[in-house]
């Protein structure tokens, strides 16, 4: 850690690098004829392609295709329906006058207006098909393997997902490291697709997890994805469809010799006779020592405010004693706002290295409905107000992702010391939240409970993920 301050970083559910599939490749639009509307071929087609064609095909993530005339014109209506509410493709990031980063986001699928446009009027002119033979030319799908993988590891027993509630098993595996090694990008193998709903992977460097494993090769590690071993680091998070996580070639993730690598696997219900999972992890190690070196910082859930003023900070529903992190029942638009001050120095009293941030990740539970993360920027900083990094006005528990910067390393953002981090977060803990009812539902009960800090379905957490990146020393 270059600089640790979560009071709960052993909870830190990093939902990182959870990335949904989606292509990189840049709009392609055959320009319209005056005379003629849009056509599937001619049009929509690429435009599915490239911003829905990871996830609805034939085996994908969602529960139908729209790679085909028939399937796109049939489904018009809800396409045009779900691209202009911006549910889909699923993205959380929204640029306004509260928030401008500085750069745009990798493999960012959202539609233009534009192209809004352009399938409203394919839609109100009775979906026309137009010449199969002059097609515009697809994007090709991106490969779900990791490139140039290193390693493979897999469990040495299966797991069977048992019956009742959903579990949350830990497997630790033996990275067979002699030597440090530094982890440039990784990939889930999922192996029962029926019950795998998410991974977590943390990398254990000094093998203690391999003590918490029973007969069965693995070990209980409850809901919050708690690390009983010394220095857990998470690596990142995978969800179903996820593309391979990869970073630059001159960055990677330490791992020294003797790590192991803790999967942890969130499984749906077995049902009584659930196929046996052998999910296994792709890695990609760097060649030699990389010249940058990745470190997720987690900030947030603070419990109390700190001297310095860091830390939770005061909010609404605060009494004189102090600042509390409390959603109050029944209110909507509660917010709690977490601060950090970037010190002088590391854990270590040493001046801290350059520090670049490669993009953002938001955390919270099921009442949580916004998340913005911005920098007041410590002088001399020539901008106007704070740096905003993140901003996901419609927070959705289950799209959690990390957004990386689609910026060169020289032109990210920086954080320098004393720069103080804010991480505000609003809450709706009314039953007009779906995720409310949704969590209520699961718990048995039929209206909206005080919620405080934790780890539980019905506690709430405010964290930003930040993928930090260092020179290398
Ligand atoms: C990252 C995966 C992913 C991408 C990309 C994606 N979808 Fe979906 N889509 C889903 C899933 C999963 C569902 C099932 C409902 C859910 O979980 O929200 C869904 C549901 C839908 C629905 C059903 C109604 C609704 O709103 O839930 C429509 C219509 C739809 N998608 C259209 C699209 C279109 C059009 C695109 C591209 C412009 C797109 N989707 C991109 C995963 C995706």
């Amino acid at each position: 850690m270059v600089f640790s301050r979560t009071h709960r970083g052993r909870a830190l559910v990093a939902l990182l690098f959870a990335l949904p599939a989606c292509t990189e490749s840049s709009p392609s639009r055959s320009a319209q004829r005056a005379d003629v509307g849009p056509t599937y071929h001619a049009d929509v087609a690429p435009l599915l392609a490239r911003s829905c064609g990871s996830c609805h095909v034939a085996g994908g993530l969602a529960p139908f295709a729209l790679d085909s005339y028939e399937s796109a014109s049939g489904l018009a209506d809800a396409i045009v329906a779900a691209t202009e509410a911006g549910t889909m493709p699923p993205w959380g990031t929204a640029e306004s006058d509260l928030c401008r980063p500085q750069h745009g986001w990798k493999g960012d699928v959202r539609l233009s207006p534009d192209e809004l446009e352009l399938l409203r009027a394919w839609r109100d002119d009775g979906t026309p098909e137009g010449d199969a033979a002059h097609a515009a030319e697809l994007p090709q799908p991106p490969s779900m393997s990791l490139p140039d993988a290193t390693v493979t590891l897999t469990p040495e027993l299966p797991w069977v997902a048992q019956p009742g509630a959903d579990q949350f098993r830990c497997f630790s595996l033996d990275m067979g490291l002699s030597e440090t090694q530094w982890i440039n990008g990784f990939q889930v193998v999922p192996g029962n697709r029926a019950v795998v709903h998410h991974v977590v992977l943390t990398i254990d460097p000094t093998g203690a997890s391999l003590a918490d494993v029973d007969e069965t090769g693995s070990f209980d590690c409850g809901s919050g994805g708690t690390m009983d071993f010394p220095d857990p680091r998470v690596l990142g998070v995978w969800l179903p469809g996820g593309l391979p996580f990869e970073l630059a070639p001159d960055i990677g993730v330490e791992a020294p010799a003797g790590s192991r690598l803790v999967m942890q696997i969130h499984y749906h219900t077995g049902g009584p006779d659930a196929a046996p999972d052998t999910t296994g992890v792709e890695l990609r190690y760097t060649e030699g020592r990389p010249d940058y070196l990745m470190v997720p910082v987690g900030i947030g859930n603070f419990e109390k405010t700190e001297a310095n003023g860091d830390g939770l900070q005061r909010g609404p529903n605060d009494t004189l004693y102090g600042a509390r992190f409390f959603v109050p029942a029944n209110v909507a638009g509660h917010t709690e706002e977490m601060v950090l001050t970037v010190p002088d120095t590391g854990d270590d009293g040493a001046p801290l290295p350059e520090i670049r941030v490669l993009g953002a990740a938001a955390h919270m539970h099921l009442v949580g409905t916004d998340l913005l993360v911005e920098v007041e920027k410590a002088p001399p900083w020539l901008g106007d107000g704070p740096e905003c990094l993140l901003h996901e006005p419609h927070w959705s528990f289950d799209w959690q992702r990390t957004y990386l910067y689609d910026a060169p390393f020289e032109s990210l953002p920086r954080l320098r010391p004393r720069d103080r981090i804010r991480v505000r977060c609003a809450y709706d803990n009314t039953l007009a939240n779906p995720y409310v009812q949704r969590a209520l539902g699961d718990l048995g009960l039929s209206s909206p409970v005080d919620v405080e800090l934790g780890e539980g379905t019905l506690d709430e957490m405010c964290l930003a993920i930040l993928p930090l990146v260092v020179p290398a020393e």
